[in-house]
């Protein structure tokens, strides 16, 4: 079972300006919700019992968000409108699940990370990236199920065009286990189309190991000058830890750039 999740949410947007200039993207409504609600549920059905929100100073609406209580309260004592006590009711539900943590300089996922470390309690806990929304299936839950049957580490893997797998993190696969997992041989980040040993690329969904972060610690900073969760991976993976990288079912909706931030509102308005 897995109990912890982190999110990290220090990321600037810039994929998504001029929206993301006052605004944390993760709050932008997709088909009437704000992202990161989305994200959320899917922890939340997949029976996660805390979320830790890996914020900045730059980005404290998304505190507020789930911290506006006298204001909730007086529209409340005004209007006794039902949908929005459900909504507030909501926000309160949320709440008791998320611990904040900071990342003030944006030096990576891994090192977002990284900053949670004294914050994990078992040894494997679920990584989530706010940017891939994946709908129609949960696709966290169906990664705990493949982690307590393999007893492995697992990342979310989608097929890509050979032209784009310089935007992701891209694997080399071993064994097959079945039709939907394999056991992992190498993941490297962005590489150039003559590097990538495949099309096969990660998407924002991990249950790593607790001992990834004593790599972290050590990990000098990659590509872009970033200190990247990818990396650590590729140590883990040479140091015999199991991966399993999973084909996932559900939709995937890249939320990260204009274009598939507004394609994924109309794709969840046909659900
Ligand atoms: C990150 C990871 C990359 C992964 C991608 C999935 O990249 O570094 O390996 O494929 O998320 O969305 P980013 O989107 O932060 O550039």
């Amino acid at each position: 079972m897995i109990k912890q999740a982190i999110i990290p949410l220090a990321g600037l947007g810039t994929r998504l300006l001029p929206l993301t200039s006052v605004f944390p993207k993760e709050l932008l409504p997709i088909n009437g919700k704000p992202g990161i609600e989305y994200i959320l549920d899917e922890c939340i059905e997949a029976d996660v019992k805390e979320i830790i929100f890996i914020i900045s100073k730059k980005k404290e609406l998304i505190k507020k968000y789930f911290y506006n209580d006298n204001f909730y309260l007086k529209i409340i004592k005004q209007k006794k409108d039902k949908r929005i006590i459900n909504e507030y009711k909501k926000i309160l539900k949320y709440r008791k699940k998320i611990k904040f943590i900071y990342q003030n300089i944006p030096l990576g996922t891994g090192d977002a990370v990284l900053k949670t470390s004294r914050l994990i309690k078992d040894k494997h806990f679920l990584l989530i990236l706010p940017d891939d929304l994946i709908i129609k299936k949960n696709c966290s839950k169906e990664m705990i199920k493949i982690h307590s049957k393999f007893n492995s580490s697992v990342m979310a893997s989608m097929n890509v065009k050979k032209k784009d797998v310089t935007r992701w993190g891209i694997f080399s696969l071993s064994k097959k286990i079945n039709t939907s997992t394999h056991y992992i041989n190498n993941v490297i980040e962005k590489p150039s189309i003559k590097e990538a040993p495949s099309n096969k690329a990660v998407i924002g969904r991990y249950i790593l190991p607790k001992k990834i972060f004593s790599i972290l610690r050590n990990q000098k900073a990659g590509r872009g000058g970033e200190i990247h969760i990818t990396d650590a991976i590729q140590k883990l993976i040479e140091n015999k830890e199991k991966f399993i990288a999973y084909s996932f079912t559900g939709k995937y909706l890249d939320c990260g750039t204009m274009n598939g931030y507004i394609n994924s509102s109309k794709e969840i308005s046909k659900l």
